[in-house]
């Protein structure tokens, strides 16, 4: 199994309070799609966070693109971003522009070469990208996502929207409830190999 993401007793805390995100253990298969899903509060925006490197945990390892980024130095951050692309919660979709350019907009702000764009970011972060958006979006947005992960792109998007899990058979469920990720089954500690590619 080849995980993109690792994660290694991962929590997180705001200041001084107490942890909101704790003991999070868990491995996201390279080429997978996953949705993350929970109630409001639960950690995801948080979760999210820390795998586009805007927070760092306060405990914990996290493993991105096969390196520890633990003790990686602040200066070394932004190459990692731009092989990530962000799509954010309070994100406004450009109606004139399409849906693949509304997402590489803040790959571009970030100084991604158009030429890496074209072979497309490695790991694509979506905060509930349909909850402003109306239908239509949100239906091009999906295929959006699909398309990438197809092309081998790690899809992780954070949503309460059923039927946009409904649209995408093969596609997995990461389910964040008080500050933790239940995992059952253990496949996200041992993912199977190649994730859960859409079909
Ligand atoms: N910047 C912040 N400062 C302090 N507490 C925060 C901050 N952001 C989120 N929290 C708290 O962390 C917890 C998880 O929030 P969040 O990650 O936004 O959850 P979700 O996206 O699932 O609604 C909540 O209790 C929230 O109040
Ligand atoms: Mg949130």
């Amino acid at each position: 199994m080849s995980a993109i993401v690792e994660f290694d007793s991962v929590g997180l805390r705001y200041g001084t309070g107490a942890e909101v995100l704790r003991d999070l253990d868990f491995r996201l298969a390279k080429g997978g799609f996953y949705f993350l899903t929970g109630p409001s509060g639960a950690g995801k925006t948080s979760l999210l966070q820390l795998l586009y490197l805007a927070r760092r945990p306060t405990r914990g390892r996290i493993q991105l693109f096969g390196q520890d980024l633990t003790d990686a130095p602040r200066d070394f951050l932004p190459d990692f971003r731009r092989r990530i692309g962000v799509v954010f919660q309070d994100f406004r979709l450009i109606r004139h522009l399409s849906a693949f350019d509304n997402v590489a907009l803040p790959l571009r702000i970030a100084g991604t070469s158009e030429a890496e764009l074209e072979s497309q970011p490695e790991l694509l972060v979506a905060d509930e990208p349909t909850g402003n958006v109306d239908a239509e979006m949100a239906i091009r947005l999906l295929h959006l996502f699909t398309a990438l992960n197809r092309l081998g792109t790690t899809i992780v998007v954070a949503t309460h929207d059923i039927s946009l899990i409904a649209r995408t058979p093969g596609a997995q469920l990461i389910r964040i409830e008080k500050g933790t990720v239940s995992d059952p089954t253990g496949l996200l500690k041992n993912p199977p190999a190649g994730g859960a590619r859409v079909p």
